[in-house]
């Protein structure tokens, strides 16, 4: 089953342009003659008013589903109007945080069976919140216990590490903004260019998994450090949070995703010239902020590879001295689900030179069924 593949993990991210289609297989529409270019979702489409008028929407989840829905945080809020609260299963159950009939609540699951997911999601249903799954698996516990909800038609992921259901988690909740969000006029040509892009997608993921031999060099660089840290911010801080999550849990490696807008309040000062730092630049309404934090870190002498648009290297890294990482360019909100991918890779290669198995990290099962 794993064809040509060493590994699952690694067949599962080579699939990522096929897994990207099937996500969004006959739920898009083009435009042209009497259609208007938008989105079709059979599982929402009822609810769609009911959701608009909540009073707040929750996404719900663990781990790589967690920053699946923190990656489309900001497209539900722009597009829908509604804000995003952001939860950690286990946090909102330690909490019992409040949550009312007027709230709306995804909870996002791979497996639909994650023990503090669906316990949240019983939480939820007992404070009377609207639920809806976001799940790889028909039939799973959170796909049944939810209200209704969209399926991400990933396909099935053996490898522990989850890599093309968050990339389908993303374009999934991309599509449910786009259906929440009302075809007005003033956004009309930010959700037509989004929609051409969710088009283009699997065909710039196959230009960036070329980057397989650069990940790989980059891996060989890297494989006996201790520690690497991660920069992100705006779309991207959830890109930061998961690239590092990947390198912990399969590589064994010690990896922290940090918000870049926090980089003064305390991890400036681990800043030296051994520790590796990949620092997530691509071009978006925050990639100003991040040349100034290229620049301050230039300056503490850190040792740093910048994850750039192609073409941008030396806008980004106008003195040198910094690994570049090139890749290609989408709408703003698309962009996590690219950039993801040479972490992955980065992960995968690390994992195989440092000599651990690849597809059942130490500890970890594919499905937490117990909190
Ligand atoms: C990381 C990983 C975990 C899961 C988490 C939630 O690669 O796989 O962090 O994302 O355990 O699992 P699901 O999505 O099945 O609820």
């Amino acid at each position: 089953k794993k064809g040509n593949y060493d590994y699952y993990m690694q067949k599962e991210i080579h699939e990522q342009p096929d897994s990207l289609t099937t996500t969004m297989r006959g739920r898009l529409i083009r435009g042209g003659g009497d259609n208007v270019k938008g989105v079709l979702l059979g599982g929402l489409k009822d609810h769609l008013r009911t959701i608009r008028r909540s009073r707040r929407i929750l996404f719900i989840g663990c781990g790589t589903s967690y920053h699946a829905g923190l990656a489309t945080r900001a497209l539900v809020e722009e597009l829908s109007g509604v804000p995003v609260t952001m939860e950690l299963a286990s946090d909102l159950l330690d909490r019992q945080g409040p949550i009312y009939r007027e709230d709306t609540a995804f909870f996002v699951s791979q497996s639909g069976e994650t023990a503090d997911t669906l316990q949240a999601l019983e939480y939820a249903r007992s404070c009377g919140a609207l639920c809806v799954g976001v799940t790889n698996t028909v039939g799973s516990a959170i796909a049944r216990g939810t209200h209704f909800g969209v399926h991400i038609n990933a396909g099935c992921e053996i490898g522990v590490a989850s890599t093309k259901a968050y990339t389908s988690q993303i374009a999934a909740m991309t599509m449910i903004a786009l259906a929440l969000g009302e075809d007005t006029l003033s956004s009309r040509s930010r959700r037509e260019a989004i929609i051409d892009d969710l088009f283009n997608l699997p065909d710039n993921v196959k230009e960036v998994l070329k980057l397989d031999y650069d990940m790989k060099n980059l891996a060989q660089e890297l494989m006996e450090e201790q520690s690497l840290l991660v920069f992100g911010r705006g779309y991207n801080y959830a890109t930061a949070l998961e690239g590092a999550l990947k390198v912990k849990e399969v590589a064994l490696m010690h990896s922290e995703g940090i918000l870049a807008g926090e980089m003064k309040h305390g991890p400036l000062a681990l800043v030296d010239e051994t520790l590796p730092i990949i620092v997530i630049a691509t071009r978006d309404a925050t990639c100003s902020k991040q040349q100034s934090v290229i620049q301050q870190l230039q300056a503490r002498k850190g040792r740093l590879i910048v994850m750039c648009s192609k073409g941008d290297a030396d806008l980004m890294c106008p003195n040198g001295g910094c690994r570049v990482i090139e890749v290609p360019q989408l709408q703003d909100c698309l962009q996590p689900i690219i950039n993801i991918v040479p972490f992955q890779l980065l992960a995968y290669h690390l994992t195989v030179l440092r000599g651990f198995n690849v597809d059942q990290p130490r500890n970890l099962a594919k499905s937490v069924t117990t909190s």
